[in-house]
């Protein structure tokens, strides 16, 4: 059943389909409920839960304050800040797809200064840790900025390694072990917050630039990026966007970055952001179980920007009803011995 529609017009989330018993308890019960539930750990930062935006999908998340109560979530990740605007890459940029959409934005924003003054002091104000995702074009880029957010006093970093959409999709940083492992060693040594390497899955082997980030020093490992795609406009004999290719998002990457997230759970001990199609409490649970300490909700905003705050709600009512936390929760599957190519224990 729908609630009734806002004042504004914008209709209301379906409401929550899993029972909603804790909701009777007082209020100061269901906060102490909410907490040890949901509550995960990303290295030195706690979050009360571990759903969190994904860098680009929820700009500073200043728009989705409309549609939802953000104060409710995880952490907030912004889009990816360079060192000066970037005006990003020619139309078209975003392509539907099954399941899925493409995107080539080309890194577009106002740059360093401009979110230094304007957008962090309004990101900050709705209340959940800031993690500020940047990027750029040389290793020097990724330090200067490290040490501006980090003066600033943003709770966290995420390096992008891994746009498909900049440098004629070459993917520099994210493809290449050693330079993954230069770029987040002197993002480090700039650093005083801890720092999370963006992965690509554009690579054959996901653990060999895991390992990279975390012999550079990373904090965490956020996987995964988008995967690199095509579309076709086959009568007019050319491609949809106007960069030719770009990054594939949505439900249809969600087993891929599981089993991503699963390879580099195996492969380092570092936190790791989950993210890649989660649409639902069910799909954020399956990454807790596959490795991940967190979860990121990208595509899913641009249908129900509200849908990360559901999330939120859904995934404590399921876990208590489970009987189990976040915490019991995070590496199930490798605790289980499913792991490729090996059979679980016998009873
Ligand atoms: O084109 C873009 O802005 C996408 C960025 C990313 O995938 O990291």
């Amino acid at each position: 059943m729908r609630d009734p529609p806002t004042a504004s017009g914008i209709p209301r989330v379906l409401a929550s389909p899993v029972e909603r018993k804790h909701d009777k308890l007082p209020l100061l019960a269901r906060l102490g409920v909410c907490w040890t539930v949901l509550r995960t750990q990303l290295g030195p930062l706690t979050l009360a839960n571990p759903v969190m935006s994904a860098s680009g999908t929820f700009g500073a998340g200043l728009e989705g304050r409309a549609f939802a109560d953000l104060s409710g979530l995880g952490a907030l990740v912004s889009k990816t800040v360079t060192v000066v605007p970037w005006h990003g890459n020619p139309p078209q940029r975003i392509v539907e797809t099954p399941a899925g959409m493409l995107n080539s934005i080309g890194l577009e924003n106002r740059g360093a200064d401009y979110f230094l003054r304007e957008t962090l002091p309004a990101m900050r104000a709705i209340g959940p840790p800031v993690i500020v995702n940047i990027g750029g074009e040389s290793v020097d880029d990724f330090v200067a900025l490290a040490e501006r957010f980090s003066a600033a006093g943003v709770d966290a970093l995420e390096v992008n390694l891994s746009c498909p959409n900049v440098q004629g999709g070459r993917l520099l940083f994210s493809t290449d072990p050693k330079m993954t492992e230069v770029a987040m060693r002197r993002v480090k040594e700039a650093a005083t917050v801890p720092v999370f390497a963006k992965l690509s899955p554009n690579v054959t082997d996901i653990t060999e630039i895991a390992r990279a980030a975390e012999a550079g020093g990373a904090d965490g490992i956020t996987a995964i990026n988008t995967l690199i795609g095509m579309a076709v406009d086959w009568r007019r004999g050319r491609a949809v966007l106007g960069r030719t290719i770009g990054g594939l998002s949505g439900p249809a990457i969600r087993p891929v970055a599981l089993r991503m997230v699963h390879q580099v759970r195996q492969a380092v001990r570092l936190p790791i952001l989950g993210c890649g199609g989660i649409a639902s409490a069910e799909d954020a649970l399956q990454f807790l179980a596959a490795g991940a300490d967190a979860v990121q909700v990208g595509t899913a905003s641009f249908v129900d920007p509200a849908r990360m705050t559901r999330i939120v709600d859904d995934m404590r009512h399921l876990l208590e009803d489970a009987g189990t936390t976040v915490r019991q929760l995070i590496g199930a599957v490798s605790a289980t011995g499913r792991t490729p190519g090996r059979e679980a224990p016998q009873p």
